[in-house]
């Protein structure tokens, strides 16, 4: 499968919505209004992406960071282009645009019913942190947990 891994820009607003509003496993409520999310790509430039194959959007993930760690959110790809690596290839882009500006430790969230999800960031090396709550998870990469700072330690 050809595809292009892209950062993303609002002009990748209608179709990221449209697949983060099909997708199970992704939070789409409020906060990802045009208007937040243009302030939220504003906030954090060059970190989230998009992948693309044909001219269509089939995958994407948004990053942002608080100067210690960084966050990944609706990291989402099409039915029809899954487990070909692009979800792999996503979050890859994310660390390392993270690492190039000094951030070494990323967390995620995950619904607490995505087994899909967990299978996924299992696969791909994370660990699931002990945050107190049961509704998310957050995980560590084990490269980067050596640092048990980038664990929370007061639920989320
Ligand atoms: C999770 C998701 C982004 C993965 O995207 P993807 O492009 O299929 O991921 P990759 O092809 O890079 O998968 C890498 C590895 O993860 C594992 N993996 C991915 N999806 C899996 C699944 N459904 N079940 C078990 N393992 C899975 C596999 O080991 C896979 O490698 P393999 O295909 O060589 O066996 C995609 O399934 C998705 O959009 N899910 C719905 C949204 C979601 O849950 N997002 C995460 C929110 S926290």
């Amino acid at each position: 499968m050809d595809f292009e891994i892209r950062e993303m820009t609002m002009d990748d607003y209608d179709e990221a919505a449209a697949l983060w509003q099909a997708t199970d496993g992704v939070w789409f409520d409020e906060d990802d209004e045009p208007e937040k999310l243009c302030a939220y790509l504003r906030r954090n430039p060059g970190l989230s992406y998009v992948a693309c194959s044909g001219g269509k959007l089939v995958g994407t993930v948004l990053c942002g960071h608080e100067a210690r760690r960084g966050y990944l959110h609706h990291l989402a790809v099409l039915p029809e282009s899954r487990r070909k690596g692009l979800g792999s290839s996503l979050v890859d882009h994310c660390l390392r645009k993270l690492a190039d500006i000094g951030i070494p430790q990323c967390n995620i969230y995950v619904l607490g019913d995505n087994e899909q999800g967990r299978r996924f960031w299992a696969a791909t090396g994370w660990e699931k942190a002990t945050t107190g709550r049961t509704r998310l998870w957050s995980c560590v990469p084990p490269s980067r947990s050596q640092h048990s700072a980038a664990i929370p330690r007061s639920g989320l």
